[in-house]
């Protein structure tokens, strides 16, 4: 047996790959009910024949816009089966930013056999309407990344898409949903966002350390052998991406971590691997803010990067024991209670740290669990060792 292979296939962390890459479609939508509700209501109608709905997403790149919209156009279509027929086609205009692509990628959605060119924009979009009153069906229209059609081509394919069903005897032809990661509202003509109204605005905040760290355990617990990611290394990736809220740098950082775990033969991801990434990131702290600490200030952080070496995290009362052991170690009498906290708290708006209050600490309120999501212990304290001897 040839021992240099006995390493492939022995997924020791992984198992399927798949959920750790950002085209993978995740099952449900996390941590976004209350935007999906707001979605909700705005199409609150569309159950109805004869009505139409509209809403614009926006939202900073990363914040669900793309999968939250699918995901309702899914969700929606089961919903209303056997209600009203919905057929909805989702279109990047990043890919196909003219009028003719869009109105192309539609119509050969609703019949492949759709002539590539020969016919005007309104006489594509009449032939569309007829196709969707044939089949008895409602289209929803997700335009996904419209800011590229609206530059390049203005709004007049909106237009004319709003009205689909004008000086005919119909309505509820067409429901749509604009996407954008800028304010598209203020770049659309007069008359388009009147037709859209304000209401119809949902505004995607940029996801928060907690979100990010749900959305990297839904794709962990996926792929992952159970145990082998542990919740102090979601948290930490949370932390790590809660500067850009951005969903696919929480995913990329999970991935990161989990090959270059698999890959050392490792049985669990460990806070190093996530922080050599963040470090690789750019939004590291530089090294030489140690230079600007107090005495105090760089033997507490020494204390919290000898335990952050192993572990992803350490509470703040531990903390404060290792301080005790370094000051021992420089003979120095160590600060007090209250200036302990004071420090950490300077640690933590310098960046170096992260804490957050835990949940397991009934009765003794102030427990906080600080972690080092920016930086690599090992090379902080190496610093540190060095700038305590001067
Ligand atoms: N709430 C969520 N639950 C599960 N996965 C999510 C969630 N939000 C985002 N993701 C995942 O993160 C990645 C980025 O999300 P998405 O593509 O929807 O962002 P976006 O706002 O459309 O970004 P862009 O502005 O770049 O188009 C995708 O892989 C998506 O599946
Ligand atoms: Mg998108």
């Amino acid at each position: 047996m040839a021992e240099y292979l006995n390493r492939i296939g022995a997924g020791l962390i992984l198992l399927d790959a798949a959920p750790l890459s950002y085209d993978w479609v995740p099952p449900n939508v996390v941590g976004r009910e209350e935007d999906q509700e707001h979605l909700a209501a705005m199409f609150a109608s569309i159950a109805t024949p004869g009505m139409s709905c509209r809403a614009v997403i926006t939202g900073n790149v990363g914040s669900g816009k793309t999968v939250l919209s699918r995901a309702f156009a899914d969700d929606l279509t089961r919903h209303l089966s056997g209600v009203r027929a919905i057929q909805s086609i989702h279109v990047n205009c990043r890919n196909h930013p003219t009028t003719s692509q869009v109105l192309q990628r539609i119509a050969k959605a609703l019949d492949d056999r759709h002539p590539d060119r020969g016919f005007s924009a309104s006489e594509v979009i009449q032939g569309i309407r007829r196709n969707l009153r044939t089949h008895n069906q409602h289209m929803l229209l997700i335009l996904d990344e419209v800011d590229h059609l609206m530059r390049r081509e203005g709004g007049d394919l909106l237009y004319q898409l709003l009205r689909i069903d004008e000086g005919r005897d119909e309505a509820g032809t067409l429901s749509l949903i604009l996407i954008s990661q800028e304010q598209v509202l203020d770049q659309l003509e007069g008359a388009v966002i009147s037709r859209f109204g304000r209401s119809n605005h949902l505004a995607l905040k940029p996801y928060s350390e907690t979100q990010l760290a749900a959305i990297a355990s839904q794709r962990a617990v996926l792929a992952t052998r159970t145990g082998s990611v542990s919740e102090e290394i979601l948290t930490l990736i949370g932390q790590a991406s809660a500067d850009t809220g951005d969903a696919r740098v929480a995913i990329e950082l999970l991935e990161a971590a989990v090959m270059r775990a698999e890959k050392g033969g490792f049985q669990e991801v460990a806070a190093s691997h996530v922080q050599r990434d963040a470090v690789a990131r750019g939004r590291v702290v530089e090294p030489s803010v140690v230079d600007e600490l107090n005495q105090h200030e760089q033997m507490i952080l020494l204390a919290i990067c000898r335990r952050l070496r192993r572990d992803p995290e350490v509470t703040s009362g531990d903390a404060e024991r290792l301080y005790h052991v370094v000051c021992e170690e420089y003979e120095v009498k160590p600060r007090g209670h209250t200036t302990f906290w004071k420090y950490l708290k300077i640690l933590e708006t310098r960046s170096l740290m992260e804490s957050r209050t835990g949940t397991a600490s009934a009765g003794r309120g102030r427990t906080q669990h600080i972690t080092m999501p920016n930086s690599l212990p090992g090379q902080l304290e190496n610093r540190l060792e060095h700038a305590l001897k001067q």
